[in-house]
């Protein structure tokens, strides 16, 4: 059984098919975008070893040529996209071909960057295989790699002609990565929906999998119903929130809730593995909580919460015990200063009034951040 989710943007719209087992249904789905009957599969070795043939076979009928590039963050660089662009080119690759970007958000980023740039523009199709890529990275269009100078600086808008999410592939994904994809689930309910937040608060531990017990919640719902709820939610949120504001000249950057901390706090790191991107973002936004709570813009009770439930659902809320503590302060504002989010000289950063109540604030009263980040981190 599957669900459809439209992206509704125009000329680029789509849609992002969900459900459990549905690349054995891939080729439906694809062939109407591939005009030539022939694809390109980008993937990284680990996907590869663990879903490479299944959907190589489901899409036997389009000719597929696979490309596994080597895991990890490092990928989405210069060298990656090299890389990635010259095989590409040396298979021929035609503008009527298509591009099928299979696995997390690293290949999803790159291989939606190189379809955008080969040939000045090819199409291509996401098959998110983390939980982050499934309900976040996939949907949206936005592409990029990383360079010395920062995470994501080196992109473009490049939406897909549809992404197929199988709830299935997670099963071989590992606890922690399934985790830090939560983040971005409930990210959804403290920005805008605080039923969706109270619903996480009960099933955290079923999306994520650190229950034992996983066949009932509330009595009746399956694990895999939960997921499949969670990850739904989360993309259709998404979705509308980018169909109102495409490229981000505003309410887009909602979806940045904690996120202004999170770079932060993974530059900080340099980036490493210790630290990953939905761990970070879970940190940014009990953070962000606690900014609003100091500014008297949030009740306390608000922050405490939304802190009770991260740390719950296994992550870790202290700056103090976060792999890479302890941080500098000073060098954390300065980054946070620095984020591609921001005006001249001023400080976005996303705050909330309350739980599902998020909003924008285009100039952050420094010191109070300052005085935040003093604080938590001695
Ligand atoms: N474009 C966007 O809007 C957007 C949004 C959020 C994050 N991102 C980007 O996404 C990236 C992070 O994505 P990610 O968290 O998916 O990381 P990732 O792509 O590195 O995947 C995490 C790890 O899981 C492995 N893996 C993937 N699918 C698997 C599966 N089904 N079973 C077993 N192993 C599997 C990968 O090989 C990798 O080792 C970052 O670069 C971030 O900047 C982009
Ligand atoms: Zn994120």
């Amino acid at each position: 059984m599957s669900e459809t989710i439209h992206v509704a943007l125009g000329a680029r719209a789509y849609d992002v098919h969900v459900g459990a087992g549905l690349l054995a249904r891939a080729a439906e789905i694809i062939a109407p975008f591939a005009p030539s009957g022939r694809i390109f599969i980008v993937t990284d070795k680990n996907v590869a070893h663990h879903h490479g043939a299944m959907l190589t076979k489901a899409l036997s009928a389009l000719k597929p040529t696979l490309i596994a590039l080597e895991p990890g963050e490092h990928t989405k660089s210069f060298a990656g996209l090299e890389q990635l662009t010259s095989q590409l080119l040396a298979a021929n690759i035609s503008r009527k071909d298509l591009i099928v970007a299979f696995g997390g958000g690293v290949i999803g980023d790159l291989a939606g960057l190189a379809a955008g740039l080969v040939k000045r523009g090819v199409e291509f199709v996401q098959i998110p295989t983390t939980l982050l890529a499934q309900v976040d990275s996939s949907v949206g269009g936005k592409t990029a790699i990383d360079t010395p100078h920062g995470k994501n600086l080196i992109g473009l808008f490049h939406q897909p002609r549809a992404v197929i999410v199988d709830t299935s592939v997670l099963a071989t994904l590992p606890e922690r990565e399934r985790r830090a994809g939560y983040a971005e689930i409930v990210k959804v309910g403290l920005i805008g929906d605080a039923p969706f937040f109270e619903w996480c608060e009960k099933a955290a531990p079923f999306v994520i999998g650190t229950t034992p017990e996983p066949e009932k919640l509330g009595g009746r719902v399956h694990r895999d119903a939960t997921i499949a709820t969670a990850v739904k939610h989360a993309i259709a949120f998404k979705a509308r929130v980018v169909e109102k504001d495409e490229t981000e000249q505003g309410a887009r950057a909602l979806l940045n809730l904690g996120h202004t901390f999170a770079h932060a706090l993974e530059a900080h790191g340099g980036y490493s593995n210790q630290l990953l991107h939905g761990e970070a973002v879970a940190v940014g936004m009990g953070l962000a909580f606690q900014l609003s709570a100091n500014l008297g813009l949030c009740g306390e009770t608000d922050a405490a919460r939304v802190r009770k439930h991260l740390s719950n659902a296994g992550f870790v809320t202290d700056l103090r015990q976060l792999p890479g503590a302890p941080f500098d302060p000073a060098k954390l504002l300065a980054l946070m200063a620095g984020d591609k989010k921001n005006e001249a000289g001023k400080l976005t950063l996303i705050l909330a009034r309350g739980i599902g109540r998020a909003f924008i604030e285009k100039d952050a009263p420094t010191e109070v951040v300052r005085e935040l980040l003093q604080q938590e981190t001695t």
